[in-house]
């Protein structure tokens, strides 16, 4: 088990764009997955972005059962997704709350699609290809966004919605959620 540091915002490599993994090799791969598996149990992670550790790969993994840091997020189904690509189901949004493990004890408010289309590969090289809503979009979108060097702060409009998860949750504004990242 090898859980990594995970890169804080302010690490300049959390802002590079991250290149395509070619050729895709389950050999090659399995160390990096079994260090961003282990390092995002750790953490309570819904998902973990490759260069969160350090490693400029187009890869992502997220999923879970239930995730104490978002106890009403329905189940996620667990994925390895390499070189991935969203594409808009329709233009609809929906606003909510979401943390990274690279920003910890932080909580943004952030508007996502709603209904996306994702494609990519599992480690193996075989096709992914789901359509996702509400949170399982989100946790997407916002792990595919590490892979361009975005944050979640970089895509919210109101930064008064920005706070510490502890203290919005005091204050009534976010719900109680013993939790944080990804997404
Ligand atoms: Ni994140």
């Amino acid at each position: 088990m090898t859980v990594r540091t995970v890169l804080k915002m302010g690490d300049p490599g959390l802002l590079q764009v991250s290149l395509p993994v070619e050729p895709i090799d389950a050999r090659q791969l399995a160390p990096l997955l079994t260090d961003l598996r282990d390092t995002m149990a750790a953490e309570n992670g819904a998902g973990l972005a490759a260069p969160q550790i350090g490693v400029l790969q187009r890869v992502v993994i997220f999923g879970f059962e239930d995730n104490p840091r978002y106890p009403d997020a329905p189940a996620v189904p667990e994925t390895v997704l390499i070189n991935p690509v969203i594409t808009l189901l329709d233009e609809s949004t929906e606003d909510g709350w979401e943390g990274c493990l690279s920003l910890p004890g932080l909580r943004g408010l952030v508007t996502r699609y709603r209904n996306i289309r994702y494609r990519g590969f599992d480690q193996f090289g075989n096709a992914v290809e789901r359509e996702a809503s509400g949170f399982h979009a989100r946790v997407v979108q916002h792990e595919c966004d590490h892979l361009d060097g975005v944050l979640y702060p970089q895509r919210m409009t109101d930064m008064r919605h920005f706070g510490y998860l502890d203290t919005l949750s005091e204050n009534g504004l976010i719900k109680p959620q013993p939790c944080d990242d990804d997404a």
